[in-house]
């Protein structure tokens, strides 16, 4: 069996799955308290600039926009690059008021047509775990990167923590897939949300993941609440040798 199998939800189906659910995402991540809040908190770890003017940067997965905008808040004078493999998420995306400094593309990680670096940071939330080869695409992105430009990878991450599996499986098996169902009268992406982050990386794993795709200075924190533990940012740097 392999992973794809195991999770139920083959990747290269994910995308058309986002596609479907597209119309309800804004209003389940909005029931998920500190969901909006936690972006932002990744995107500030990226420890950007004061002033960000004349930063680029790319939001890798952009989905809805939701990390679009945290990215905008804390680099108001950044040109944003924003992608999504999902038309059906680009285009809830594209419908919200941004400013001119705000593009979107509509383009798989594995492709990346019309996207070209370098860029001073890439942000990359809740995408990693959907890839078929996630350190080949971290490899990648890695080569959009300015020598010294760093990547912030927002994620689900609970292998290594049981307390952390446990408290994932009651809030999934309580919480997510009942209202997900609910809402949208189909639960096959969010029984792949359960399954798919209790098949993705430790933190351990997921550290080492960056450093093979050639990341340097790799670290990590959590965020409050009931996602301690089971949100992550890790952080990495583009070594400065390479371009
Ligand atoms: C859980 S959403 C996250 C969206 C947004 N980053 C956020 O934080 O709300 C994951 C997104 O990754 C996109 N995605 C999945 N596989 C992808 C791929 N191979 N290339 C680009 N985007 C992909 C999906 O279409 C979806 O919009």
């Amino acid at each position: 069996m392999n992973g794809l199998e195991r999770d139920g939800l083959p990747r290269a189906d994910v995308p058309s799955a986002f596609d479907t659910e597209a119309r309800w995402y804004d209003r389940l991540v909005g029931a998920n308290p500190g969901y909006h809040e936690h972006l932002r908190l990744s995107a500030r770890r990226l420890g950007l600039p004061a002033d960000t003017r004349g930063l680029r940067l790319l939001d890798a997965g952009c989905g809805t926009g939701a990390s679009t905008a945290a990215l905008l808040s804390v680099a108001p004078g950044a040109r944003i690059t924003a992608f999504d493999a999902s038309g059906e998420m680009l285009a809830r995306a594209r419908a919200k008021t941004w400013p001119a400094t705000v593009g979107f593309v509509h383009t798989p990680v594995e492709e990346l047509s019309d996207v070209e670096g370098p860029f001073d940071a890439v942000f990359a939330s809740y995408l990693l775990r959907n890839l078929a080869d996630p350190t080949g695409q971290l490899r990648r992105l890695r080569r959009l990167l300015r020598p010294g430009g760093r990547i912030a990878v927002h994620e689900y991450s609970v292998q290594d923590s049981r307390r952390a599996r446990w408290t994932w499986n009651a809030v999934c098996a309580g919480v997510i897939i009942p209202l997900g169902r609910l809402t949208t009268g189909d639960a096959t992406l969010y029984r792949h949300l359960r399954r798919s982050v209790l098949g993705f990386d430790g933190l351990g794993a997921l550290t080492q993941r960056l450093h093979d795709a050639g990341f340097t200075d790799v670290r990590t924190g959590t965020v409050a609440g009931w996602q301690r533990d089971i949100v992550h940012t890790v952080l990495g740097t583009n070594p400065p040798e390479t371009s």
